[in-house]
């Protein structure tokens, strides 16, 4: 949908990427919408990628992007990183995918319980929504309970459990976040019986409603930095009081790290001290290659051990495949503690200078954000949950959004973004000085 403030913009746009356009075109002839990602799409027509290199994507039409989409905060060491491509050059020679173990997935599975509080094994899949998947089907036959709890505004992935009030219109909210809305049309009337919805940083709401449900509740699944509130942390109190209550009432607490995990070398639970009994991850420890994972408490990842019986199934023919097995542990191995202390003083700058062009320019936004993570919201509430964060203004949003694609920088449509290990000063001050150009054009 196009709006007047981002009009001026997508025009400039569309004059610029004639051969997406042509494509997309094409494209939409054969898939729904021209791909097969849902949130690849943006108005009038995303522009179709050549190649990407170190910080910066190439379009087809020979366009140039400072990245900070980088895939969904993906390419934490940017684009096509010398090493990366070695040992994927390398693990294609030697085959791309077998029936059997191969040792990469041995050692980056020990990396990763190394260095994360709460897992003492782990299991790899294809996608962040297959580790989330699986983590709740743990946390079911673990407790023998099968409701889960979700925060209203939550993103887990695409399958159905975690397919319930994760981006409710207003005009569908019920009158308070408790209230289960389903995604989809056609999902089982049962899902909003099974699926109990939470307040974000709400945790005395929270923990009545756990309460309440604590005999039927298998999990609760949450994330500690939300990325669907432009990376907003959860308060300490109430990170520290589901911890509590999820004890106390015989709960699998999961985070989903999905994202949260580049904050630090641990994760976001090492960052804010607070240890679930399951984690699930995805983007960055594949290395830009397919990935999920699910992790946590060894007598609950037992159920999966078919060496013991293995009541629950887990099968997937490209599981732990070796390419991305091996592009992984190079991250793994680069993500260092000094690496993460650089990139992460290097948001911090970025989120204080934000604020400072949003103040020069006085337009009411909120700047959030951890670590190498930022959000931008134009409101002036405070953002503390989904309520809050969805009272930003759209269409400032998307102006923002395409304002800086025609000042050559790439962020979320959302107006989130990440940096990588590559980002500098400079980069910052780029990105900086595209929001007070492009950006200024479009929500002034
Ligand atoms: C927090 C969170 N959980 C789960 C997922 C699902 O991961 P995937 O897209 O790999 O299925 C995402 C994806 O963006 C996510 O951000």
């Amino acid at each position: 949908m196009t709006t007047s403030r981002a009009e001026a913009e997508i025009q400039q746009f569309v004059a610029s990427t004639p051969k997406s356009k042509s494509l997309q075109d094409e494209a939409a002839q054969y898939l729904p919408g021209g791909s097969s990602r849902g949130t690849a799409y943006f108005a009038p027509y995303p522009t179709f990628v050549d190649h990407a290199k170190g910080h910066y994507v190439y379009d087809v039409d020979g366009n140039r992007y400072l990245d900070f989409m980088i895939n969904a905060t993906t390419h934490i060491m940017g684009h096509a990183h010398p090493e990366i491509v070695e040992v994927l050059q390398e693990q294609a020679e030697r085959g791309n995918s077998f029936s059997g173990p191969t040792e990469a997935q041995v050692r980056l599975a020990k990396n990763l319980c190394e260095r994360v509080p709460s897992l003492e094994t782990v299991r790899f899949t294809n996608s962040g929504t297959e580790g989330t998947m699986m983590a709740i089907r743990g946390a079911r036959a673990f407790t023998g309970k099968h409701k889960i709890a979700k925060f209203e505004g939550g993103y887990h992935g695409s399958h159905e459990y975690v397919s319930v009030s994760v981006r409710p219109a207003a005009e569908d909210l019920g009158p308070d976040a408790t209230i289960p809305v389903p995604e989809h049309p056609g999902q089982p009337p049962s899902i909003t019986e099974d699926v109990i919805t939470l307040p974000y940083n709400d945790l005395a709401t929270s923990e009545r409603i756990i309460r309440e449900h604590g005999d039927e509740l298998a999990c609760v699944i949450m994330e500690v930095v939300s990325s669907s509130f432009g990376y907003l942390e959860g308060d300490e109190d109430f990170l520290r009081g589901m911890r509590a209550v999820t004890e106390e009432l015989g709960i699998v607490l999961i985070f989903d790290e999905v994202q949260s995990f580049r904050v630090s070398p641990g994760g976001a639970q090492e960052m804010f001290g607070v240890i679930p009994d399951m984690t699930t991850f995805g983007k960055i420890i594949g290395g830009g290659m397919p990935v999920g994972a699910w992790g946590g408490r060894r007598d609950i990842m037992a159920l999966f051990d078919p060496s013991e019986g293995a009541p629950l199934a887990h099968a997937g023919t490209f599981n732990a495949n070796p390419m991305t097995m091996v592009a992984g542990e190079v991250v793994m191995n680069h993500l260092t503690p000094d690496v993460y202390e650089r990139m992460n003083a290097l948001g911090e700058t970025l989120r204080a200078k934000l604020r400072a062009v949003f103040d020069e320019l006085e337009v009411p936004a909120q700047v959030t954000g951890v670590a190498s993570l930022f959000g931008i919201h134009f409101t002036d509430k405070e953002i503390v949950d989904y309520r809050s964060a969805l009272s930003s203004d759209g269409d400032m949003t998307k102006a923002l959004f395409t304002g800086l694609l025609n000042e050559g920088i790439l962020i979320q449509t959302g107006g989130a973004g990440a940096l990588n290990t590559l980002t500098t000063d400079e980069e910052v001050d780029a990105l900086v000085d595209g929001y007070k150009a492009g950006g200024a054009r479009g929500v002034r």
